[in-house]
């Protein structure tokens, strides 16, 4: 007989039909006569309760049912006595296909905390708080891609191994096949990277913007969706240094497009968590995070605002002046901490906000400069709890400010032919932004670290699982 999925017998009415369910043991309680079972699949929040009659099952064969053991049970599906659930198996018989030893395994029945977790972050999968976060994830996947198909946009492959740094912001992870403790070396003792295995010197993606707007200047809206990586050390509860990133990038797009897009994908996102994630939601909700469906409704409530830097900054020199403190100073030409971020969306306004055109010395190269010389048509999406949640921009359509930029920063022209050409030949206005994958889901599930929406981590001296 083939088995069931938990969620399918918690939402069945076919009572007094056998079933086969699998899972692993949550719970074991009872007495000398009878035995109750909280069985977990993963396929939902929501245990089910397995009752074994001792006399019928045999001490024996419940001997090694412990919590974290793997079970196969046959038995007949019946309407529940119990409170808290409406139906329950009435088990026939009880295979353990894989015991675990109550004396070391590390999950028992009481919470543990985030950090412990994350130290056994190969087992915490089989926590409620962990499935709930990456069904979460699951579903949040599944809207983006639903999003954008459904608006024409293509998803588009950009490449994981790249020779050019797309932020500009040096923070990639070399990739190489030489011997670094002996690497070949030129006349002059400079490493020689023609001898390595891509002729270049290669690095992992910040990025898949750039590949993006080739893909946008001929097919006309794409997306991407991969992973990228940031050799930034920073240790804190919104940055890994693996990341996955949704970059939409369209052809025709001025930066008023770009954020009507920016908002409308992201309310579609959190529309979508409060449809198809309830069980898991309310669960988060009960248990870290009071207010997280409070808040994820509130936020498709209003539109969100849309302010200049400049503004901005006057606001929150404002309230340093009416005597708030932050840790970093403020001044125009500063680059924003989350602090100053979260003043605004959570202090000032109440809702969500789009900075827009920043000072271009706290930007990349690729952002459309505006007529004052001194700012670009970039976008930061800032959210509660997380500050910036996606950036963005109009690009600079045009070769010659383009190439003054470059020239400017000094990024090595050589390596930026390829991207030149798009504004050589048939330039457009064009513009994209990025969504932080996980930042959304710290928004969603009401998590506090972004360790904890993220199956295996990669944090500064932090990769073995
Ligand atoms: O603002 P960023 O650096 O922008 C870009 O990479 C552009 N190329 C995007 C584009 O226009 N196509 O990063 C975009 C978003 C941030 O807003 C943040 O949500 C997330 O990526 N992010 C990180 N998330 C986790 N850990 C990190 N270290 C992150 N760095 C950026
Ligand atoms: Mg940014």
């Amino acid at each position: 007989m083939k088995r069931t999925k938990i969620k399918e017998i918690l939402a069945s009415e076919a009572y007094d039909t056998d079933v086969v369910v699998c899972g692993w043991v949550r719970t074991r309680r009872g007495s000398k006569q009878v035995a109750f079972i909280a069985l977990n699949d993963g396929s939902t929040i929501h245990n089910l309760q397995v009752v074994a009659d001792i006399d019928g099952i045999g001490e024996e064969a419940l001997r090694n049912v412990t919590t974290g053991a793997c079970l196969r049970v046959n038995g007949r599906l019946v309407r529940s006595q119990g409170k808290g659930q409406t139906v329950e198996v009435q088990a026939a018989s009880i295979e353990v296909l894989g015991p675990a030893d109550p004396t070391t395994y590390p999950l028992q029945k009481k919470g543990h905390s985030m950090e412990f977790l994350r130290e056994i972050a190969h087992l915490r999968p089989r926590t409620n708080t962990f499935g709930a976060v990456l069904r979460i994830r699951h579903h949040m996947a599944m809207a983006i891609h639903t999003f954008f198909h459904q608006k024409g946009f293509f998803y588009l492959h950009t490449p994981i191994i790249t020779a050019s740094d797309a932020e500009g912001a040096g923070q990639m992870f070399q990739v190489t096949t030489l011997d670094v403790s002996n690497p070949p070396r030129r006349q002059d003792g400079s490493v020689d990277y023609d001898a390595d295995f891509f002729g270049r010197r290669s690095s992992l993606t910040v990025s898949g913007q750039l590949e993006g707007e080739l893909g946008a200047m001929g097919i006309g809206e794409i997306y991407t969706f991969g992973p990228t990586f940031r050799a930034e050390n920073s240790n804190t509860p919104r940055h890994l240094a693996e990341f996955w990133m949704i970059e939409p990038e369209m052809a025709f797009y001025e930066i008023e497009d770009n954020m009507d897009l920016a908002e409308e994908f992201i309310k579609y996102c959190v529309r979508w968590a409060l449809d198809h994630c309830a069980d898991d939601l309310h669960f988060l909700n009960d248990m870290f995070d009071k207010e997280l469906i409070a808040r994820l409704e509130s936020i498709l409530q209003a539109p969100f605002v849309r302010l200049a830097y400049g503004e901005g900054i006057r606001i929150l020199e404002e309230a340093v002046a009416g005597g708030t403190r932050f840790e970093f100073p403020v001044y125009w030409g500063a680059d924003l901490a989350a602090e100053h971020e979260r003043f605004l969306v959570e202090q000032h306004f109440k809702r969500p906000v789009i900075l827009t055109d920043y000072p271009k010395e706290i930007k990349a190269f690729y952002m459309k400069q505006n007529d004052d010389g001194r700012t670009v048509r970039a976008m930061d999406v800032l959210f509660p709890k997380i500050g910036e949640i996606i950036g963005g921009s109009e690009r600079e359509a045009d070769f010659d400010r383009l190439q003054t930029r470059i020239e400017e920063l000094h990024i090595p022209m050589k390596d930026m032919w390829w991207y030149l050409d798009t504004r050589r030949f048939g330039a457009c206005p064009h513009s994209g932004f990025g969504l932080g994958f996980e930042r959304l889901l710290l928004f969603v599930t009401g998590m506090a670290n972004i360790r904890d929406v993220i199956p295996f981590p990669r944090t500064p001296k932090n990769a073995e699982f």
